[in-house]
């Protein structure tokens, strides 16, 4: 059998980094070898220690993993080469600088580093061709970052890649942010119980820079977000203007197009779906797809005044956070042959 790559999950007990361990833990191609979360664990059981709030179970071969220290030796003696990164942005923005001076090959969910000229912010099926920044890092004779976007712009520029060939005048997007999206313990429940919070900090300038830089397009973005409280999955009410003429089903077909990056593993087979029932997407659904949580669902299509309307749903913890990066790995894997 092909010898695994041996990763290490940091942050690994949070929102984020359970699912790493999660989808980790099974991997045909990376083998868990590290974990760290803040120091105050070091020592400790994963599964003792880990208060697990993902709805799937704790894998039994990740609950005996020790949590070790922040050690970049310790790293490199258990023959750690990809870094999965779930940190805090103000932590990841010391940490993962550092992890690639020492030659770590880092995958991070942070917005730390998301907006410097040579990180890309990978959604693979969007702009594979944005991972030859890693060679401006200093990739193959040092470590590199790579992150991934906010949870809503995976979702938007998902949606958008495969209408890109119709010019992309303007995009309006409202959303209904569930609450796992602020990690753990994230919001208190006396604010979000039988409540809607609109306003989280940062995301709307979040979502316009990021889709411009994914995309390489410059419309006008509009954007409101608003949590609501749902435990995982975001919703969005995306409106969009064209420079040619769209019908429903233009960008129904163009969905249906959007194929797969074949060969990894982490890619559904249909990566953004469409369901006619006009009750669909529903946060409920999150979970729906395989690999889990990696399909980004869209419905309820429409046509006015020559704008699209459309809703969709991304897992925000899986596609739109740790399933992003395993898949950037997948895809960097690939295309530079570490195997
Ligand atoms: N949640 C989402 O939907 C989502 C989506 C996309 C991107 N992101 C981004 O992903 C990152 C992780 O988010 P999250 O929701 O998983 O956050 P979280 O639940 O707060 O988890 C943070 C993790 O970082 C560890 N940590 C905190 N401070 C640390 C320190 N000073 N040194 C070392 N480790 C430290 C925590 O360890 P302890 O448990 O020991 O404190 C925990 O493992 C963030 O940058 C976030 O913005 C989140």
């Amino acid at each position: 059998m092909e010898k695994k790559i041996k990763v290490a999950v940091i942050g690994a007990t949070g929102a984020v980094g359970q699912v790493f361990m999660w989808m980790l833990s099974d991997h045909p191609w990376f083998e868990l070898a590290y974990l760290t979360a803040s120091s105050a664990r070091v020592g400790l059981k994963y599964g003792a220690t880990t208060h697990w709030i993902i709805p799937v179970e704790m894998p039994l071969n990740v609950r005996n993993m020790e949590i070790k220290e922040f050690n970049f030796e310790a790293m490199k003696k258990a023959g750690v080469q990809i870094v999965f990164s779930a940190l805090p942005a103000e932590v990841a923005r010391e940490a993962e600088p550092q992890l690639r001076a020492n030659g770590f090959y880092v995958f991070s969910n942070a917005a730390a580093m998301r907006y410097d000229d040579d990180v890309p912010i990978l959604v693979p099926e969007a702009n594979l061709e944005q991972l030859s920044l890693i060679e401006k890092q200093g990739y193959p004779n040092g470590g590199f970052v790579v992150t991934n976007a906010n949870c809503v712009t995976t979702g938007l520029t998902m949606t958008l890649a495969p209408l890109r060939k119709f010019g992309i005048k303007d995009i309006t997007v409202n959303t209904y942010q569930s609450v796992s999206g602020a990690g753990y313990p994230g919001l208190s429940s006396f604010d979000i119980t039988d409540n809607c919070i609109p306003f989280i900090k940062g995301e709307e300038d979040k979502i316009e820079k990021e889709a411009k830089k994914i995309l390489s397009i410059n419309p006008e973005i509009y954007t409101y977000t608003v949590r609501v409280p749902v435990m995982v999955g975001h919703l969005e009410a995306v409106w969009l203007d064209f420079e040619k003429n769209v019908e429903v089903e233009d960008v129904i077909n163009a969905w249906a197009d959007f194929k797969r990056i074949p060969g990894l593993p982490s890619s559904p087979e249909l990566p953004v779906a469409y369901g006619a029932d006009p009750t669909f997407p529903q946060p409920k659904y999150a979970f729906w797809g395989s690999p889990k949580g990696m399909v980004v669902y869209t419905g309820r299509v429409r046509k006015k005044n020559n704008r699209i309307g459309y809703i969709l749903l991304v897992n925000n913890i899986v596609k739109g956070a740790a399933g992003g990066s395993v898949l950037n790995a997948e895809a960097f894997v690939t295309k530079y042959g570490l195997r």
